[in-house]
Order: C-alpha cells, then structure tokens, then sequence
C-alpha cells in the first residue's frame, strides 16, 4: 500500500510483530459499512462515478459474504483488515477500488469502524445485563417470602428477605445498563473525514456518511477523532465494573452453595465434580468470574497505559487498543450470559435461610429501637442491649426466654410488649422506609423491575 516510497520490503519480523489482522478482522463487517458510506460521499462529491460506486458497494457486499462464510483469506502481509479488504475489493474490481481510499487514512477508518464495533457491543451487552437482571427478579419472585440473614463484616447483621437481597445486585446491573447507555454519547460521534490528522483537501460531506451509519454526532477536531480512545476506555471500565458486581455476586452464591451455608443448590449443569473427590460438587461459574473479573480491570488499566503520553496524533500504539477490548466485551458478555443460566436454575433452600435467621440476636437493633421509641436516647440503648446481648451469651438464655423481670433490671421501660419484637415478619414489615426490606417495600419493588423488564 505504499510501495512508492520504499526499496526494501517488510522484514518479516516486524510483518509478524506489526500485524492486527489476527483480531481486527473481526472489525469486517464495521469496516465495510464505513466504506460504503464512504463512496457515497466520494460519489456526491464528483469524485467517483454512480456506476463506480455501485461496483465499489457490490463489490465490498461480496467480501463481506465471504468473510462471513469463512471463504475469505485474510492475508498477514496485507497488516490488518481495512488493507485487506480494500486490496481484495481492488483485485476483483480495479481501478474504481483504487479510488476508495480518497481522502480517507486508516487512522480515521479504524476509529470509525471501533465505534461502530462499541456501539453495537454496548447493545449486545445491555441485553445480556437485562436478561441477567430478569433472571434474579425471577429468583425473588419464586422466593417472596424466604429470609436471610443480612451480614456486614460477613457477620449476621439483621433479618431481610432474600428478595430484596437479589434485588440489590438488579440495582447494581441496572447502574451498569445506564453507565453502558451513558457511553454512548462518547462513542456514537462519526470521525471519518478527519483523514490522517487534518482532514483532506477534498472536502467530502460528513454529515451525509454519519447519517448513513446511523450516528448522533460528527466529531469536530480531525487531530482529536484519529487519535481519541477515551469511549473504548470508558467502556472498559464499564465492563471492569460489571465485572465488579458479577465478581461479588459469584461471592455471594459461592458461600450460598457452601455447606455451612446451605442457602442454594446450584444445578449438576452449572457445577463440576473433583477428580479425586467423589462428593464434590464446585461452583465454578461464580470462582471463574470472580477470576475474570481481575482480566476486566487489566484490560482497563491496559489500554489507559496504552494511552498515557502519547503526543498527537495518532501513534502505531494505539492498535494495542484492540485485544484488551474485544476481551472484555467477550468476557464480560459470556459471564453475563452464563449468570444468567446459573442464577436462573439456583434452587433456593427457605427452611436453611429461615434456620440461619434463628437467632434472635437478630434482633438487638429492634430491641434498642423499641427503647429509643420509650424515650431512651439511642447511645443508652445501644448500650443497655450490648449488655443484654452479654447476659444472653454468657447464661446460654436467647432473648425470647429471658424473663420480663430480668429485662426490667436492664432498663424499667421494658414492658410484655418487648417479647412482640421476636417474630421476624413483624420486624420485617417494621422496615417500611424508602428502600428498607419490609414485605410491602420488596413487592412493590419486584413488581417495578417485572414491568421495567418486562
Ligand atoms: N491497524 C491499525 C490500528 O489498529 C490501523 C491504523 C494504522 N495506521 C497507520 N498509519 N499505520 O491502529
């Protein structure tokens, strides 16, 4: 492709060190959009004729069902997929082919086809957010009225129910859904027509080519759109942030499926064995993912690396920002789907989470909230049921059997009323705030994300 200049041809090392083919090919189809709406503009502008731009338009569609039956030969020596592409279109059609590349340079060709590659992951991804998202709803549907233990510090905290549990990760997906929509307003920008670094003497008109791709915006700096990696950057922490939340998920259901928990059961199709231990019985998926996520966060700080001094405009480094993206967004797509399968076949054991909610200990906040309500200022109260909390612990009495008259030498606002607090559905129902995991709160929740999924 430039020939003119040279003597010497390509070492082969650097033909093998220099190469993108290998993963940009998958960036064909993008490409060949890009370059039909390129010689729509090249052909509006009197460059090239109608009937060069139909052979041009037939003649990439061919390639395009080539490379999509597996019939096409991408060639190393031609570098990468724009070269190709276009060397390919040139031999079959000729000189037409050799007019594609009018004011155009690879520099804004692989921006344009990497933000239409982004924004049709940022699409795929979302889906898969979405069905992840229906799958946990469906979990706390089958589960309205089980209870947990909420923990902090991995200790037993307070009584929720499971489903306003579940619901917490559909929150955090959620964010990552609208974090992924936000990126859009990055990445839907057309830089074709910024050429190498400062555009092109033959002004073509951009307008027209962002139309025909379907975008919202035409990037106003030429030096800017070559060499702007910013919206892959942003979609690599969206994903290391899904990455994130489906690694603290795979926590939770790894202890779930644990004996000592015994909360799920996650099915023989989402599970391996041991080789050597005949009863195990892994919970892979979660561990993997939770693996994965380490891969999510590398790909980020990769490509930021990738980025950091470069002096404008484009510089060759900026191919290494490939392979750390089509990672993550195959990553974080397969985790996606795969939680999706395991959380939707998780069978939820209810008599196991109602037995770890047994100890009444559960219920010390209540006990000094019901002292706060007689009047006692919160830091007293909290004290008074640390002390309670001891009494129990050291005579081996759990709260329901602590009779009134001890209660009464503790505080003397104790009353009969006290023993009421130890039934976990009223201190369930006594959560009502915004948010809070009162019965009433999490139906009302369950029902917004089925209509908001639905
Ligand atoms: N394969 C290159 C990349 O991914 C395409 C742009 C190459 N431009 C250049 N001037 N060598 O960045």
């Amino acid at each position: 492709m430039w020939k003119g200049r040279f003597q010497k041809s390509t070492a082969a090392l650097l033909t093998q060190y220099g190469e993108s083919v290998s993963f940009d090919w998958r960036l064909y189809k993008h490409d060949i959009a890009g370059s039909i709406a390129h010689a729509g503009a090249l052909e509006r502008a009197g460059i090239i004729s109608g009937d060069e731009l139909a052979q041009i338009t037939g003649g990439l569609k061919a390639i395009g069902r080539e490379i999509e039956a597996g019939e096409f030969e991408f060639k190393v020596e031609l570098e990468d997929v724009h070269m190709n592409i276009e060397a390919a279109l040139t031999e079959r059609i000729g000189p037409a082919g050799a007019k594609l590349h009018t004011a155009r340079s690879r520099n804004d060709q692989v921006a344009l086809d990497m933000r239409l590659y982004c924004r049709e992951a940022v699409g795929e991804l979302t889906a898969k957010l979405r069905a992840l998202q229906a799958a946990l709803v469906g979990r706390a549907r089958a589960h309205p009225a089980a209870v947990v233990p909420g923990y902090t510090h991995l200790q037993r905290g307070q009584p929720v129910l499971f489903a306003h549990h579940l619901l917490a990760y559909v929150e955090m997906f959620d964010r990552d859904a609208a974090r992924l929509d936000d990126s859009l307003a990055r990445i839907d920008v057309m830089p074709l027509g910024s050429g190498a670094l400062a555009g092109s003497t033959i002004t073509l008109d951009r307008e027209f080519v962002a139309g025909q791709l379907g975008f919202a915006a035409v990037s106003q700096n030429s030096m800017d759109a070559v060499s702007d990696r910013d919206f892959a950057a942003e979609l690599l922490f969206d994903l290391a942030m899904v990455g994130a939340h489906l690694s603290r998920l795979g926590e939770d259901v790894i202890l779930w499926a644990s004996a000592e928990f015994g909360f799920v059961t996650l099915s023989d199709a989402h599970t391996t064995g041991s080789s050597l231990m005949p009863q195990k019985k892994n919970p892979d998926i979660a561990e993997l993912t939770r693996g994965k996520s380490g891969r999510l966060y590398g790909n980020l700080m990769s490509l930021l690396t990738t980025i950091k001094g470069l002096p404008m405009t484009y510089n060759r480094d900026l191919q290494e920002d490939k392979e750390p993206l089509f990672d993550s967004i195959d990553t974080a797509g397969l985790a996606l789907e795969i939680f999706a399968e395991m959380v939707g076949d998780m069978v939820v054991d209810e008599a196991a989470t109602r037995s770890a909610c047994a100890d009444p200990l559960l219920f010390a906040t209540d006990v000094a909230d019901y002292l706060v309500k007689r009047g006692v200022p919160f830091r007293d109260a909290h004290e008074i049921v640390g002390r309670l909390t001891a009494h129990s612990v050291e005579t081996g009495t759990p709260f329901p059997e602590i009779p009134l008259a001890d209660y009464r030498g503790f505080c003397d606002l104790f009353d009969e009323s006290v023993f009421a607090l130890f039934d976990i559905r009223a201190a369930l129902a006594a959560r009502g705030a915004t948010g809070a995991p009162s019965p009433e709160n999490v139906a009302a929740q369950l029902a917004r994300w089925e209509k908001r999924l639905g």
